[in-house]
């Protein structure tokens, strides 16, 4: 990562964690630009702030504990005031690409439960149409092989996910499913796409269409703000 994007990540961040006020319920998303979101709410608990988190992935759970900020279930709040969640790729309609850090399952539940997603992200993230990186889609292990059977007749160049610290191994999610990355180069209409992943076996993917309240893009040193 560049500086530039790492500086961009943190405006958006910073940008995001004003907007919290005491006794809201946050959804805490996953990936390196929600993790600096989490160290700035942390400090903020650790200075008085009145909140509670819900974790979207084990790894967020973790910062969380160590940053002090109170944790909850769905459980528990099944309303989420506010989310703040990263993006893989965001465009103009506020379609976003996520699920690169393989949580998007979890990260979809928390959203669709709450009041506000917020979106922070660098300014490479931005793609109309979207593109540059694979849809990831995550799915049940025993059904695998006709998944990939079907993306490949579909034209939807299909990647099982591999772990980072063994090439040999599936990756494997918090819920312990699958991750197939869909290599498209292109999706100029993302609801035509979304409409084809529904075989059985699928249990989530990383489209999320008209879920982002607002997308907050850091850009050399200011903040931009895009509504849907
Ligand atoms: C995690 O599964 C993803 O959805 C992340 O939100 C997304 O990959 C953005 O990650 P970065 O903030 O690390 O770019």
């Amino acid at each position: 990562m560049t500086s530039s994007a790492s500086n961009e990540k943190q405006l958006a961040a910073a940008a995001a964690v004003s907007m919290i006020h005491d006794g809201m319920v946050i959804g805490l998303g996953s990936g390196s630009t929600s993790a600096i979101a989490i160290e700035l709410i942390g400090e903020r608990v650790r200075s008085g702030l009145q909140i509670v988190g819900v974790p979207t992935s084990a790894a967020s759970e973790q910062l969380a504990k160590r940053a002090s900020i109170p944790l909850t279930t769905l459980d528990e709040s099944p309303e989420i005031d506010i989310t703040i969640d990263g993006a893989d790729r965001f465009n103009d309609d506020l379609d976003l690409i996520k699920g690169g850090g393989g949580a998007l399952l979890r990260e979809k539940i928390v959203a669709a439960a709450s009041k506000q997603l917020i979106i922070i992200t660098d300014s490479q993230k931005r793609s109309n149409p979207l593109q540059g990186f694979p849809v990831p889609v995550e799915v049940v292990p025993f059904g695998l092989k006709p998944l990939m059977n079907r993306f490949a007749a579909l034209q939807l160049s299909p990647r099982l996910r591999m772990r980072s610290d063994d090439h040999s191994k599936p990756f494997v999610t918090d819920e312990k499913n699958f991750i197939v990355d869909l290599q498209v180069s292109q999706i100029a209409a993302p609801h035509e796409l979304q409409s084809l992943l529904t075989f059985p076996g699928i249990v989530e993917h990383g489209l999320f269409l008209e879920m982002a309240s607002f997308v907050l893009m850091g850009e050399g040193t200011e903040v931009q703000r895009f509504d849907r």
